[in-house]
């Protein structure tokens, strides 16, 4: 299958493609390289310097590549900036991607797999969160996922747009091509492995005292590999399924304080651990139910062992210390 893919030289962008192309399917990418970098593509890709808004580029897409589906994950993801700056939030996540599935429509490309995200629950009302516990989102970056959402099942109703539409939890792990490269970086396990590398500052847990076993906050860690097969399995099921809404974790949760220990093992570094008050915003625990994903896609997290997922991360880390820089 030919595939449009957004976001293609992002984190979970370049993974995508990657296992796309490696399943026999034919890519197309599209990056406006504010996040991505040009270093996260497979040689040889087709990839589109340009805003997923850029009619005269989504023109020349669709025209000359015909793609069958699209899979859009260019999106700004940083939860605090989205609360500073809702305006970037809202232009990129709705208002730029409405021009994406515009054209969609304009050349009867109907299927679309979207990058939605855990954010869009706010605090859980129950753990695992299911798909049915209603969207809640406490922060612009879960509000934008979640009108997208909506945008998508509108669509669908007006224009026969057929679409999925993935959760992700804690996404995490590498390839032995690409990995997490963030500026700034945010997330728990590249900074643990950054600063076991570097050894140039302690590592900050963001407050030990959460409800949970060892007051540290607990979150549900998917490995890329397994959110990029996610993808693939919806399109496969949007060949004869209807659309839907999936959480995309791996339905085990650790805590701050496990994955800092596990790193501590596998890198086999002294990893200098300093707590610190909490975070804003920060839910205590956020694990997935995927039993739906499983039921509806056939989809399983097949290398989200906590084990897999850092030594997978370490190993990226050290060939590239610096990330794509
Ligand atoms: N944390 C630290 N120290 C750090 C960085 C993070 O203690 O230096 C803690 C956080 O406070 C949190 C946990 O590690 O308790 C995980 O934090 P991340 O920033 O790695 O991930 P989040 O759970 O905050 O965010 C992820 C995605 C978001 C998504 C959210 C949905 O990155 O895009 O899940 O729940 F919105």
């Amino acid at each position: 299958m030919k595939i449009l893919v957004t976001g293609s030289a992002g984190y979970i962008g370049s993974v995508v493609c990657e296992l796309l192309i490696e399943q026999g399917h034919s890519v197309v990418g599209l990056d406006n390289f504010g996040n991505g970098h040009q270093q996260a593509s497979i040689p040889g890709t087709m990839t589109y310097n340009a805003n997923v808004n850029d009619e005269e580029q989504l023109d020349s897409i669709f025209t000359n590549h015909e793609p069958e589906a699209v899979i859009h994950l260019a999106a700004k993801s940083l939860v605090g900036e989205s609360v500073t700056n809702p305006s970037k939030y809202y232009g990129a996540n709705v208002v730029e991607s409405l021009a994406l599935l515009q054209k969609m429509t304009e050349y009867g490309v109907t299927k679309i797999v979207f990058s939605s995200s855990a954010a869009v629950y706010g605090e859980p009302e129950k753990t695992p969160i299911t798909e049915k516990q209603a969207p809640n989102p406490i922060n612009p970056y879960g509000e934008t996922k979640r009108a997208f959402e909506e945008i998508l099942k509108w669509y669908e109703h007006a224009y026969g747009l057929r679409y999925i539409a993935l959760r992700y939890f804690n996404a995490a792990g590498a390839t032995s091509l690409f990995g997490e490269h963030h500026t700034p970086e945010t997330h728990l396990i590249p900074i643990i492995l950054d600063v076991a590398l570097q050894q140039d500052r302690p590592m900050k847990i963001f407050g030990d005292d959460y409800e949970t076993p060892d007051g540290t906050c607990i979150r549900d860690y998917v490995h890329v590999i397994d959110i990029a097969n996610a993808h693939i399995d919806a399109l496969r099921s949007l060949e004869k399924k209807p659309s839907g809404i999936y959480n995309i974790g791996n339905g085990i949760g650790f805590s701050n304080r496990e994955i800092y220990e596990t790193a501590k093992q596998i890198t086999g570094q002294n990893i200098p651990l300093q707590i610190t008050p909490r975070r804003d915003g920060d839910p205590a625990i956020l694990v997935a139910s995927n039993d739906k994903a499983g039921n509806d896609l056939g989809w399983n997290a097949k290398h989200s062992e906590l084990a897999e997922i850092i030594q997978s991360a370490w190993d990226w880390k050290k060939k590239f210390p610096h990330g794509y820089e």
